[in-house]
């Protein structure tokens, strides 16, 4: 009996460990199989290479489903010098698509003579793509440059090819992290400065793979491909164009690529894009959205900074020392001068300039940093030597790639130093145009203009992050170091009458961040009109609006999502200050919780009780439900909250509104249920440790 069991528990693994709730401890490497492969893995997903007779991609594995992903095998990328198109290495076989037979590839491969060739692989720490450490609130103990390993693969041009382009070397670079599903893969190249002023490239595609039905598109979607651009990529599915014969729907390849594809001297090229391969191996949506969060805390640390800004519309100094004075009084932590507020960044007036150091050391001194807006979007009208060239039609405005950008940049900067600004909004710039001119600084043509002023745009952001300042942008260069973009923003949301804004702007809150962390996206609440709605919309004078106010204070702050508080003061009387104070007070008490990430408990729809909940399984508050009764009746709810992700597991100990806390039982499902009795219009709130 007793050998019996001995046996059996021999053979028992402990269950898969689930990454997003605990803390997966297999770090990344590289290991050489018994087959001679190459494994790059963490525990949770690996990619395994062939070396010879070429290199290739030969799995791609997932082991909390125990599944490969791969279905056919693909060359690892593809270029074009001067016109040739090049294959990076990839093998020729005549195996059939539909599935990898791998007793067929053993015996029916063969090196691709019209590729690039595989010639060495190293292996080295990620580096950070720029300088970030942990402030405003983010958490401290983030790792930055992520912890994983990358390898870089180095390969030359096939023996017939040009003599010149035998002088280029070809690396892709296969990143991946430990304790998350997930790898980065990215090309550059390596050539003498003579070679890279002469070879024109063309990147047609930096990966493709050929996947199994339940990881694609038109499956499961099992398997999320994104690229790390804003703007001017493409990941698109398709079906097999190698296995034209067989139904598509279940045969589908991934591929990632830029659009419009540039060409240029590899002079102006220093790498391409990155593309993401977030391996759910599921298709929950609170699930792949948790990932997807964490693919940004992991890959752009910075977005979880969240300062609590207002967004000032008089300018006038004597107003801004006064809102300075209220932002200090309740808590705030940052002042941003809004558009239409006369702020301009660009400025080299003296006078300006020192009345602006005035006015920020001021209220730095009182804890609150000082941003203001700039319109730098592609309509922006810039002098005529700037302005991007359409050939025929009309100039659309501002190329990033002329000396605009060195004006901007230059500016910029020169402000920053002479005032201390600490912020700053951007409107725009947006993709760029495909610009014509010859005779830009920093394109060439139509060719690699768009592809430039992209890279441009990145830096810029870099270069602000690198200086510690926040910026808020409606574009998304997370990964180049932008800190918040506009969370599902539109305009006439913010234009609606009051409850109705609050009502639409909760929903939509809570569906955005399904894939939005808390810190990464901004809402709005229009305290003076904002495009339009008039009386209705706004919620001046405050202290005639208390309720409103106080619900829209409550619903942001209580999700941890910053919200443009737009107008001239943040109080009008002592209520709506005390009401300021004590949303501002829970925030910051709360602050690591309410800033993590939130499961979606129960969508607002006005016909009773709905609610958020925050979890955290590493903080000791784990969880923050918010509760709101939007309706003008009592309502009395059993809510029912999953605490899965939180990482309790067996007792919850609920506090309501900071009272004792009580213990409960997690059921089977990790769900507990409170009694919620609230009163029309009422808000509350139970944390969880
Ligand atoms: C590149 O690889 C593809 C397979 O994906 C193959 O069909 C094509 O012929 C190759 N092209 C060259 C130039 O080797
Ligand atoms: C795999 O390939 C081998 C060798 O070509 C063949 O004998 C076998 O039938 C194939 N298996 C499947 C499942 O297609
Ligand atoms: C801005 O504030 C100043 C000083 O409080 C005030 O005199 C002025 O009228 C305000 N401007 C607007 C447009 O409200
Ligand atoms: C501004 O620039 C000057 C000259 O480079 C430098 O010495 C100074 O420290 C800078 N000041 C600030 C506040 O960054
Ligand atoms: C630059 O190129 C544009 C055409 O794109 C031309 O109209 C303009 O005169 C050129 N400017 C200079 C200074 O060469
Ligand atoms: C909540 O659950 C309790 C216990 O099961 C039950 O007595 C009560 O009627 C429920 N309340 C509501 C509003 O459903």
């Amino acid at each position: 009996m007793g050998w019996l069991l001995v046996l059996l528990l021999a053979g028992m693994t402990a269950a898969f460990p689930d990454w997003l709730v605990e803390e997966v401890n297999t770090p990344s490497q590289l290991k050489y199989t018994k087959q001679g492969t190459l494994l790059l893995s963490n525990g949770l997903i690996g990619r395994e290479f062939l070396l010879s007779p070429d290199f290739s991609t030969v799995d791609f594995y997932s082991y909390e489903k125990q599944a490969s992903l791969l279905r056919a095998l693909n060359p690892e990328a593809v270029i074009s010098l001067d016109g040739i198109v090049y294959n990076i290495s990839g093998l020729l076989t005549n195996i059939p698509r539909a599935y990898l037979n791998r007793t067929a590839l053993s015996q029916d491969k063969q090196a691709n003579i019209n590729a690039f060739h595989y010639v060495s692989h190293s292996t080295h720490s990620p580096q950070a793509p720029f300088k970030y450490t942990p402030k405003r609130g983010a958490p401290k103990d983030t790792k930055w440059p992520p912890k994983g390993l990358r390898l870089d693969v180095r390969f030359k041009a096939p023996f017939h090819a040009p003599s010149i382009h035998q002088q280029v070397t070809v690396v892709i670079h296969y990143e991946i992290y430990d304790g998350c599903p997930l790898m980065a893969k990215w090309l550059t190249v390596e050539a003498s400065s003579i070679v890279q002023k002469k070879v024109m490239l063309k990147i047609e595609a930096v990966e493709l793979l050929s996947v199994n039905w339940q990881w694609a598109d038109a499956g499961y979607q099992w398997l999320l491909v994104e690229t790390d651009q804003p703007h001017g990529t493409v990941v698109q599915w398709s079906d097999d164009p190698l296995q034209p014969d067989m139904p598509g729907s279940f045969q589908r390849n991934v591929q990632s690529s830029y659009k419009p594809s540039p060409s240029l001297p590899l002079s102006s090229f220093s790498e391409s894009f990155r593309v993401h391969e977030l391996v759910h191996a599921s298709s929950d949506p609170e699930r792949t959205g948790l990932a997807q969060r964490q693919k940004l805390r992991l890959l752009a640390p910075q977005t979880q900074e969240n300062p609590i800004f207002f967004h000032m519309t008089n300018s006038s100094e004597e107003a801004v020392r006064s809102v300075i004075d209220q932002l200090a009084e309740v808590g705030f932590e940052m002042l941003i001068y809004s558009f239409g507020s006369g702020f301009n960044i660009e400025s080299d007036d003296e006078e300006y300039l020192n009345q602006m150091k005035s006015i920020i050391s001021y209220a730095n001194a009182k804890g609150i940093e000082v941003g203001g807006y700039d319109l730098i979007d592609w309509t922006r009208t810039v002098p005529k030597e700037w302005m991007a060239d359409a050939g025929s039609s009309p100039s659309p405005g501002a190329c990033f790639a002329s000396g605009w950008t060195d004006y901007l940049m230059e500016r910029v900067l020169n402000f920053i130093n002479r005032t201390g600004l600490s912020m700053m909004e951007t409107d725009g710039p947006y993709p760029g145009y495909q610009c014509q001119s010859s005779n830009h600084s920093h394109h060439k043509n139509v060719d690699d203009s768009v592809y430039r002023q992209l890279m441009l745009q990145g830096n810029f952001f870099k270069t602000m992050q690198e200086m510690g300042i926040y910026v808020n942008q409606p574009d998304t260069y997370f990964y180049q170091g932008g800190t918040k973009t506009g969370m599902g923003y539109n305009e006439n949301q913010y234009s609606l009458p009051r409850w109705q804004d609050l009502s639409v702007s909760r929903q939509q809150m809570f569906d955005s961040m399904f894939h939005y962390t808390p810190t990464v996206g901004w809402m709005f609440l229009p305290l003076v009109v904002y495009h339009g709605g008039g009386d209705a919309a706004m919620f001046e004078p405050l202290s005639q609006h208390y309720t409103e106010f106080e619900w829209g204070l409550a619903q942001y702050l209580g999700a941890g999502v910053a919200a443009c508080y737009r107008g001239y003061r943040i109080y009008d009387s002592e209520e709506t200050k005390a009401l300021v104070k004590k949303w501002v007070g829970f925030y910051k008490k709360h602050r690591p919780i309410i800033t993590s990430d939130i499961i979606h408990v129960r969508r607002a729809d006005m016909q009773g009780i709905d609610c958020f909940m925050h979890v955290n399984p590493k903080l000791q508050e784990k969880a923050l439900a918010m509760v709101f009764n939007p309706t003008n009746e009592p309502q009395q709810t059993n809510l029912t909250l999953p605490l899965y992700y939180s990482g309790l597991s067996t007792i919850a100990h609920v506090s309501h509104e900071g009272a004792a806390p009580v213990a409960m039982t997690i059921d089977r499902r990790f769900n507990i249920v409170v009694n919620v009795a609230l009163k029309p219009l009422q808000i509350t709130w139970f944390l969880i440790e």
